[in-house]
């Protein structure tokens, strides 16, 4: 039986200020959402994992509008991708429903139209987001994405690592809202337009730095742009104490570098381990103060 699929991601750097016009790097992980779809008399969803029922119907709503289908489908969703944030989890749903109906619908459509059609079911979900969960589910990989002041004008770039990383992700357990937390940054900046610009310079530098090193594979100094990339986050407001203690357990298990990831106000952190080995570590260490953690892999 053929299915959808999109991928989960995990933001590097750059989370939130992306959606102020600095740059982000994400990279996919090999957790999805699978969909398929039965036509029913209303659009609604199916699926163990935990989503709030009446926003997924109306961005599958939005997505079947925008893709111009007139039928109406239960959408039937599994899905590895922890559903309390971080992780693209919606991004990853509303990429595998394109994929579907392009492929029930025969519309054989590009990436790029994957892309474009997921956005619409982005905006259900986050209100006013970046573009670059939706860009990750589609392509994966790893890519540096920068807002345009359209959708047209978004700018992909998309690099290769000069080494894996190894990553524990630590799951605070809390769900965090990211549309929630987009808006709440967008009120501190309202409130200290200055304060505001100095971090997003700071955030814009950190990037490029981040890119420079991930290229070439220079660890250490990548795990250090975490920790400073994680500081401007908390100074946003968008790390909640759980985001602190698991980022605080990985550090002090040796961890190059951690962060939030996505969103926050709970939701997911990333670790940088050494090796596998390493990561395992730090995975006991997270688990050890109380969280849920696992290790993935960015090539
Ligand atoms: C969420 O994964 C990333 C945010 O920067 C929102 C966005 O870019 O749409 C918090």
């Amino acid at each position: 039986m053929v299915k959808g699929i999109g991928y989960g991601k995990v933001i590097l750097c750059g989370e939130h200020f992306v959606v102020h016009g600095s740059p982000a790097i994400a990279a996919g992980i090999s957790n999805s959402a699978v969909v398929w779809a039965e036509e029913a008399q209303a659009n609604d969803i199916s699926t163990d994992v935990r989503v709030v029922p009446e926003t997924s119907r109306r961005a599958i709503t939005a997505i079947l509008d925008a893709m111009g289908i007139k039928q109406k489908y239960k959408v039937i969703m599994e899905s590895d991708l922890p559903a309390y944030g971080g992780l693209g989890s919606s991004a990853a749903f509303s990429v595998a429903l394109v994929r579907y109906m392009s492929y029930l619908h025969h519309m054989d459509l590009n990436d790029a139209q994957v892309n474009r059609f997921a956005y619409e079911g982005e905006r259900v979900f986050h209100g006013n987001p970046s573009g670059i969960d939706n860009a990750m589910a589609t392509y994966g990989g790893v890519l540096m994405f920068t807002k345009g002041k359209s959708y047209s004008d978004n700018v992909l770039d998309r690099f290769q690592l000069g080494l894996p990383l190894h990553l524990a992700v630590g799951m605070t357990g809390k769900f965090g809202a990211t549309a929630k937390m987009v808006e709440s940054v967008k009120q501190f900046r309202e409130k200290d337009e200055d304060k505001f610009g100095q971090l997003l310079d700071e955030a814009r530098e950190l990037c490029h730095n981040a890119k420079a090193d991930l290229e070439r594979g220079k660890l250490e100094a990548f795990g250090k742009i975490m920790n400073q990339n994680q500081s401007l986050l908390e100074e946003v407001g968008v790390s909640i104490e759980d985001n602190d203690r698991i980022n605080r357990a990985a550090l002090d298990a040796g961890a190059l570098g951690a962060k939030l990831t996505g969103g926050g106000g709970g939701g997911c952190c990333i670790a940088l381990a050494k090796d596998e080995a390493h990561a395992g570590e730090i995975i006991k260490a997270i688990k050890k103060i109380g969280y849920g953690a696992f290790y993935t892999t960015v090539r």
